[in-house]
């Protein structure tokens, strides 16, 4: 189950996970994009697709329901889908922050929450959270509660490792750097942005969605499953 998944990296990550053979659950709530998504994808049984806002419990619920009915179980979710609200800290309304953090934070818990009977019933299960490396450091920028948002995940997610690695559940965040996606297209497209965001980056480029998309590929796997509760920076 991938959030975000029609769009950026979420797209990148739904694509790689389906190449190499899973079974994947889309959810996005922009319809023109999963519809487009549809199409550039060859599917047959293995492609479900929901258009729902990830910060709806209910939405959730006959999301799981109707995947479990399909398939029967749960491997991996990917916590992906996030947003941005650029105001000025002292300029910005409470309505903002509560937006920002209802998909970036709570809608992380409630993906979790829904899946966690069905991983837990069969003793395995990935959680990949898709935080930020501003999750891990503060900005002087102007998207306060996003980085405040993306730190909550990270804690969250740590507690989650904490909780169900008796259950041989894990759960990681990724902290990618800036890359280019649909989300930034208009502050790189900024030459002062883009040419300060490339000075703090050390491999003198941005990154791609698939430069994230294979760290969740390793976090979904076999190949980590001695890896919990940590943070992945790809930036
Ligand atoms: P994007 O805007 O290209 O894709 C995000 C997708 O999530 C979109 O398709 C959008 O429709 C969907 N979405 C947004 N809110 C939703 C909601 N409430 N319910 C369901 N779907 C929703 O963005 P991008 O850049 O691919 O971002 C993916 C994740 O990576 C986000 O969590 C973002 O915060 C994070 N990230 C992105 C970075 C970047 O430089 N692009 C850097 C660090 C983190």
């Amino acid at each position: 189950i991938i959030t975000g998944g029609a769009s950026g990296i979420g797209e990148a990550i739904s694509k790689i996970f389906h190449q190499e053979g899973s079974n994947i659950c889309v959810i996005d709530n922009n319809k023109n994009k999963l519809e487009n998504f549809e199409k550039s994808i060859d599917s047959k049984d293995d492609v479900l697709t929901f258009s729902f806002d990830v910060s709806d419990e209910n939405s959730w619920k006959d999301c799981i329901k109707e995947v479990l009915n399909t398939w029967g179980k749960i491997d991996v979710l990917v916590n992906n889908a996030g947003m941005s609200l650029r105001s000025n800290f002292e300029e910005m309304k409470k309505e903002d922050w509560d937006k920002v953090f209802a998909v970036n934070s709570t809608a992380v818990m409630l993906g979790t929450q829904n899946v966690i009977a069905n991983m837990k019933k069969n003793r395995s299960g990935s959680i990949i959270n898709v935080s930020s490396i501003f999750g891990l450091v503060g900005s002087a920028r102007s998207s306060t509660a996003y980085h405040a948002s993306k730190g909550s995940s990270r804690i969250f997610t740590k507690t989650i490792a904490a909780q169900y690695g008796k259950h041989n559940i894990r759960s990681n965040s990724i902290h990618p750097g800036f890359t280019d996606t649909p989300m930034t297209e208009d502050i790189h497209s900024i030459e002062q942005v883009r040419n300060e965001r490339l000075a703090m980056t050390p491999m003198g480029r941005l990154g791609k969605p698939e430069d994230i998309a294979y760290g969740a590929l390793y976090l979904a796997s076999d190949e980590s499953s001695w890896v919990t509760g940590s943070e992945l920076v790809i930036d």
